[in-house]
């Protein structure tokens, strides 16, 4: 049959072909500290712009209208202000900061994903070392500097979401399994009241907890513990709750198992294991962030991907935990948590699925 002009237009496939260059827009004045000079409301117009980025005439006019259309700025007759989303999450002291996020794709994975027609043929990843270690091993400046600033940029959010969605209130020790700069352990104790955590890290990234925690006034009430979850053959014990967060969709499936009995073994009776990630839908067919993170995998690691809550409930009642449910949210780093328990006796709030107590 016949498409004629009405049916379809090439306008999907520009966006495509040109969102490199949304997204480079955006990077550019992230370094360039554009919204974090604009902080707290201020109005300014284009020479002044120029003056407070340090920039020529000619690319200020040419940067501006384009981060307005991006809905990054707003424009006011003839001033420029940060848009609502660039107030509350580029301005770089701000609580879920993601400048740090922007940052790490535009100087690593950027790069990695000009590669990934070699990594679809080959099946081989662009980023980890090439002997079947992982890109975590790596103690450089650069993954210190960009990787765990990065995972923070998500992870308070997902803390945030997570304790909106789940009541953790009849917790009292939570462990973040590779849990990177303990965004999510330091949003939840700075929410439950007695919560206390752990972040169980590479010992290179435990300095990165105790420093995010220390800032955050949480000295003493969010720490680290260095171990390797491959490596070690039990993980630490007495909690009562544990976050998985990002870290399953790294690791292949017999990793991932193989983890998720660990959490089961040291868990205590009766607390509960919180799964949480882009979860894929049941017939793989989007959500795009999910999909498209999956493929981040292939750029970054020798295995893992992302899968669908179905999976994970799979994985967790193999390892031994019941009650299984999922809590859907809305963050950047997440899109629900798959939770499973070794016992009984905690409220959901807003759950679906079977087993809420
Ligand atoms: C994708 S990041 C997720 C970080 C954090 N959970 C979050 O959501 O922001 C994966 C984390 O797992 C940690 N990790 C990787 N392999 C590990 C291992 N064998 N033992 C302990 N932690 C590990 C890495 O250092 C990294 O911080």
């Amino acid at each position: 049959m016949a498409i004629t002009r009405q049916q379809v237009t090439q306008h999907p496939l520009l966006e495509l072909t040109t969102g490199f260059m949304s997204f480079k827009t955006f990077a550019a004045a992230v370094e360039l500290d554009v919204f974090t000079k604009l902080a707290g409301g201020r109005e300014v117009t284009l020479p002044e712009f120029a003056q407070l980025v340090d920039l020529q005439e000619r690319p200020t006019r040419l940067l501006l209208p384009a981060l307005v259309s991006l809905k990054l700025l707003e424009k006011k007759g003839e001033f420029y202000r940060n848009s609502a989303v660039a107030e509350e999450f580029l301005v770089n002291d701000k609580p879920y900061f993601f400048g740090g996020f922007v940052q790490f794709y535009s100087h690593a994975l950027y790069q990695g994903w000009e590669h990934l027609v070699g990594a679809l043929r080959a099946n081989t990843p662009v980023l980890a070392p090439p002997d079947g270690d992982t890109v975590f091993g790596s103690e450089d400046d650069f993954m210190i500097r960009y990787f765990w600033e990065a995972m923070h940029a998500l992870a308070g959010f997902t803390g945030l979401a997570l304790s909106e969605a789940y009541d953790f209130s009849a917790h009292q020790r939570v462990l973040d399994v590779g849990g990177g700069s303990g965004g999510i352990p330091i949003e939840l104790c700075r929410r439950v009241p007695g919560l206390t955590g752990t972040v169980y890290e590479l010992p290179h990234v435990c300095p990165i907890v105790e420093e995010k925690a220390a800032a955050a006034g949480l000295a003493g009430v969010v720490g680290a513990q260095a171990g390797d979850f491959t490596k070690d053959e039990r993980l630490p014990s007495g909690y009562d709750a544990m976050i998985l967060s990002q870290v399953l969709h790294v690791l292949d499936e017999e990793n991932g198992r193989a983890l998720l009995k660990k959490c089961y073994d040291a868990l205590e009776p009766g607390g509960a294991v919180f799964v949480c990630e882009l979860l894929l839908d049941a017939d793989r067919s989007g959500p795009a962030p999910a999909a498209l993170m999956g493929l981040n995998m292939l750029i970054a690691h020798h295995g893992g991907e992302n899968y669908s809550d179905q999976e994970y409930r799979t994985w967790l009642a193999e390892a031994g935990f019941v009650d299984l449910e999922v809590v859907r949210f809305e963050a950047a780093g997440a899109t629900g948590a798959v939770i499973g328990r070794k016992g009984t006796g905690h409220r959901v709030i807003g759950s679906e699925g079977t087993g809420g107590v």
